[in-house]
């Protein structure tokens, strides 16, 4: 029997079936198949739109409207045209149905109509799309608010009882929904309950021009019996008015001090609504974290916590305040300060991503007392998150201090690469607890590996059962995994993904440690294409992007190197500073993102900022006019090994070559992305634009034989990659080029941030993947694999981060974690294991596995937006000179096992691993869906690669 049935159905690209409190007024559904029978493609599709009586005040009750059309889009397909818009407050159902055939069958009867049942409803509730639902105010606190220092966390506290509370007609709750955001980081309460799981919330975006707010279901949290509800929320300063910037950096970038702005409405079952929002009425104290900084850590004293300040007060009219510190600290509630309603100015959004979260915890591994007599625990990884203490005992006022760094230098606590940021916690006990205490900061967050304790009470023996690491980041899906047969290889990958765990942390950042935690332009712009692979990060990035359009249209069309932006306008890299990379970011990454869900959406919506960007670009005033203002400072090949520990810009490869390579590579996507618009007169001018660079470019930087004016592993990628050159001879010397530097080199590599990217994919199309394979399993410093033989769990900012004597680079950029040089991954999933997409979103596979190293197998799994895709291959024996029809020949043969895994509703072209003797097969292949095995025979590669010496 048939068990066909839609697999999932989502709105959009949110990350949940079911949504509340969403933006889009006609939201795309998008759906994937299970269990239906291989080589399938849909030809139509029914969606059905139930909208439901939100209001109440609709006695009609549900109304549906459904479209079918004949259509193979299963994915970012349109919200039914006869189906009305979503309203705020609106909540509707969606189902789907599907038929389908076998793409590979030559006949197209009816018969062979695979009919795809209806999916389960799954349900969207719009937000408050418009302003003027919103009744809230912003309310702060009332007392001065010194700009120059750290202050305490605020509470803000309403009491309020239900209608008709008491009475014994005593109203039915239907549904309660919390909308909800600050200026500042919040943690809401509702009768003593905490209200959802967001850490940090609601995120960082440009706070002067757009807030998010969340939207919670908190109908289980009411007390519908007694009536006496108490709404809380925990402010504190977060990134809108903490300390942020390096060299000091500065306090209050977005506004002077926290605000809350929340609006809870219930909903009875009469249709009446109820509305709690922030007004003058509030009331406001000071909490018991009498310092929350994002990166000096934070500090919270037990002794002044408000037992109860946001439990109900049962038996109490509301309004009532009783609750008081324990040891009675009363605490002084103050009438807040109402500031009237959000300005205009500030876009109010429904959240566009995935929220941050706790999202896994991790034991220590060891305790270590260094040689000054400190106790240091090791968490065995290098995280990003907090450390939790649990039920230790104490007396009042014993104090325990938490120091996190990422690795011990001369065998201490290594917080020289911090920098100015002092990443202590600080818990102050009460003292009064049976059953011991237990904390964790609620408003910072730490990159660390290794924590110092100083002051843990009594003796050391519970230490280790008494704490643990919480990882905190961005609640994304993990959409990928790689795996093959080099245990370093595969600890290389996650650490890879450790990385972009510990940086994807609301915004896309630069590192998760030190004074920065900023979400530097060039390091996504490099690592986009690999992140998208490994994490289904697009609404984020989406969300990061719309600041960055914002950020730039104020700076005439120059984004700023970091957004939001936070660095001073006196400043190097305050200043509208145009460069290469950090700028392309603007076109870079909406293309990053395109590639992967084959959204044409995030190409509209960026055109704009994007063609801004394009425009901005300083071009020389004479003489190759289509280039880069050769007179400008550029970052370049940011960080390349031979740069000096104090000037990360000093590259081996001229920076403005790098810079002129990316424009020209930035040209060609404006072109494609023009054309997917269709503004066909700007994709003809931006090819015209691309090819008068591209021989500026040759005429500038290539010599007529092919070498390059900068002789270096990087202009050699990019000028491969890029296809700079003008002819295929010159080319070829290039790519030859290429392959002696890196083999003079030991296969070490010589790439910074820009050439990382693409030097094994230049050395793959220059015919040498043999090459690539050996650079990525060079272990000498500078290399991939040297930090993994060094210990490293995530990728470092630096190639040599740590020296091979086991001492910190004396350097100011020594993070060890960073995610941009981990932009390698792409190449193991792509070319080693051999899974690529075709066709912008994956409608369209490309299988192409190159065998290479000593490896005996490689695979990688993605979920597409149509499903699970993969593409495996195992070595299953070798033999010498083949055997049956390969005898004879000059080679070892190996055998191999490939399965290739096609998601419903897309194809897949295959290539099997070259080598004459692949005839069993021959390649490519056409495939449709479902599962399929191959066995190839191949030329055993040729392994190790032998590299030439200094003479050679
Ligand atoms: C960051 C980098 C960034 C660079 C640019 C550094 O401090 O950590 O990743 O791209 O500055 O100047």
């Amino acid at each position: 029997m048939c068990s066909q049935s839609i697999d999932v159905l989502r709105f959009e690209h949110y990350a949940v079936a079911h949504q509340l409190g969403t933006q889009a007024p006609r939201p795309r559904l998008s759906w994937t198949f299970a269990d239906v029978p291989d080589n399938f493609i849909q030809h139509e599709y029914e969606v059905e739109i139930t909208h439901h009586d939100v209001d109440s005040s609709a006695s009609s009750g549900p109304v549906r409207h459904s479209d079918k059309v004949a259509s193979s889009q299963s994915v970012l397909v349109p919200w039914p045209s006869s189906a009305s818009d979503l309203t705020s407050r609106a909540r509707a159902s969606a189902r789907v149905r599907a038929w389908g055939r076998n793409s590979r069958s030559s006949t197209a009867s009816a018969s062979s109509t695979v009919e795809v049942p209806w999916s389960e409803p799954v349900v969207i509730e719009a937000g408050l799309l418009e302003r003027k639902e919103w009744q809230a105010q912003l309310v702060s606190s009332p007392w001065e608010y010194p700009e120059d220092s750290p202050q305490p966390e605020e509470l803000f506290r309403k009491q309020f009882a239900l209608e008709s509370a008491g009475s014994p007609d005593q109203k039915k709750i239907k549904a309660a929904r919390l909308y909800i955001t600050a200026q500042g980081v919040y943690e809401a309460e509702i009768n003593g309950k905490v209200v959802g799981d967001h850490f940090l919330a609601p995120g960082w975006t440009e706070y002067r021009r757009r807030l998010r707010y969340q939207c919670f279901d908190v109908a289980e949290l009411l007390e519908q019996q007694q009536g006496n509800n108490t709404f809380g929320v925990r402010v504190a300063e977060g990134w809108f008015c903490g300390r942020l910037g390096f060299n000091g950096g500065a306090r209050c970038h977005f506004g002077e001090r926290p605000a809350l702005f929340a609006q809870l409405e219930i909903t009875y079952e009469d249709g009446s609504r109820q509305t709690v929002a922030t007004d003058d009425t509030w009331e406001v104290v000071k909490g018991p974290t009498f310092k929350a900084e994002i990166y000096d850590g934070e500090k919270y004293d037990a002794r002044l916590e408000i037992d109860g300040w946001s439990g109900s007060l049962v038996g109490q009219p509301a309004g009532q305040t009783t609750s008081a510190t324990q040891a009675g600290h009363q605490p002084k509630w103050e009438k807040v300060s109402a500031k009237g309603p959000l300005p205009d100015t500030v876009a109010l959004i429904a959240e566009e991503a995935e929220p941050v979260r706790r999202i896994q915890t991790i034991q220590p591994v060891k305790h270590i007392t260094t040689p000054s007599g400190r106790t240091v625990v090791d968490f065995g990884q290098n995280l990003v998150g907090y450390t939790r203490i649990k039920n230790i005992k104490g007396l009042r006022g014993d104090k325990v201090a938490l120091s996190h760094a990422e690795v011990m230098e001369k065998d201490e606590l290594g917080t020289r690469p911090l920098r100015k940021a002092d990443c202590r916690d600080e818990y102050i006990l009460r003292g009064d607890l049976a059953g011991g205490e237990s904390w964790e900061p609620r408003f910072t967050f730490h990159g660390y590996r290794y924590v110092q304790i100083d002051g843990w009470p009594g003796n050391n023996d519970d230490l280790l059962s008494s704490i643990e690491a919480v990882v905190c980041h961005t609640d994304m899906r993990k959409t990928g995994e790689f795996s093959c047969s080099n245990a370093q290889l595969n600890r290389l990958h996650e650490n890879v993904q450790w990385s972009m765990r510990g940086n994807f942390l609301s915004v896309p950042t630069d590192c998760p440690q030190r004074d920065e935690r900023l979400g530097w332009t060039g390091d996504l712009a490099m690592f986009s294409p690999t992140a998208t692979l490994l994490y289904k990060c697009t609404d984020m990035i989406r969300g990061w992007l719309r600041d960055l359009a914002v950020e730039q249209a104020r700076q005439g069309g120059v984004p700023p190197m970091v957004i939001p932006n936070v660095l001073p306008k006196n400043s190097v890299f305050g200043s509208v500073l145009p460069a290469a990379i950090w700028g392309d970011a603007a076109v870079l990454t909406p293309w990053a993102v395109y590639r992967a869900t084959g959204d044409a959406e995030v190409l509209r919506e960026q055109y704009q900022s994007m063609l801004d960007w394009v425009a901005a670009i300083p071009r020389n005033k004479t003489g190759n006019t289509h280039l880069w203002d050769a007179t400008l400072a550029q970052l370049g090949d940011w960080l390349d090994p031979s740069a000096p520990p104090e000037n990360p810009a000093g590259a081996k490869c001229d920076a403005i070559l790098v810079a002129d390579a990316f424009l020209i590579h930035t040209l060609d996507v404006m072109a494609q992305a023009a054309a997917i618009l269709s503004q066909t007169d700007d994709a003809a001018k931006f090819q015209a634009e691309a090819a008068a660079a591209r021989a500026e470019f040759a005429y500038e930087y290539i010599t007529a034989a092919g070498r390059l004016m900068s002789d270096s592993q990087t202009g050699y990628a990019l000028a491969i990659v890029f296809d700079l050159y003008p002819t295929a001879k010159q080319r070829q010397t290039g790519c030859e080029r290429l392959v002696r530097i890196v083999r003079r080199n030991g296969f070490r590599i010589g790439t910074g941030f820009a050439g990382t990217p693409y030097i094994c994919e230049a050395l793959t199309r220059a015919g040498r993947a043999d090459v690539a394979y050996a650079m990525l399993y060079c272990d000498e410093c500078p290399s991939w694999l040297y930090s993994v033989k060094m210990g490293a769990t995530t990728i470092w900012e630096r190639y040599d981060s740590m020296l091979p004597d086991g001492s910190v680079n004396p350097g100011e950029m020594t993070s060890f974690n960073h995610y941009a040089l981990g932009s390698v991954a792409r190449w193991m999933w792509e070319r080693a294991a051999g899974l690529q997409a075709a066709e912008p979103g994956w409608r369209r596979l490309r299988v192409a596995p190159i065998v290479g190293g000593d490896l005996t197998c490689a695979s990688a799994r993605h979920e597409t937006p149509f499903g699970p895709a993969e593409s495996s291959w195992k070595v299953l024996g070798d033999f010498e000179r083949g055997e049956g029809k390969d005898a004879g020949g000059a080679r070892e043969k190996q055998r191999l096992v490939m399965t290739v895994v096609v998601p419903p509703n897309t194809t897949a072209e295959v290539v099997f691993p070259e080598g004459p003797s692949s005839r069993e097969q021959t390649s490519p292949v056409e495939l449709g869906s479902g599962t399929h095995e191959f066995s190839v025979v191949i030329d055993k590669p040729g392994w190790p690669v032998e590299p030439i010496g200094m003479f050679g």
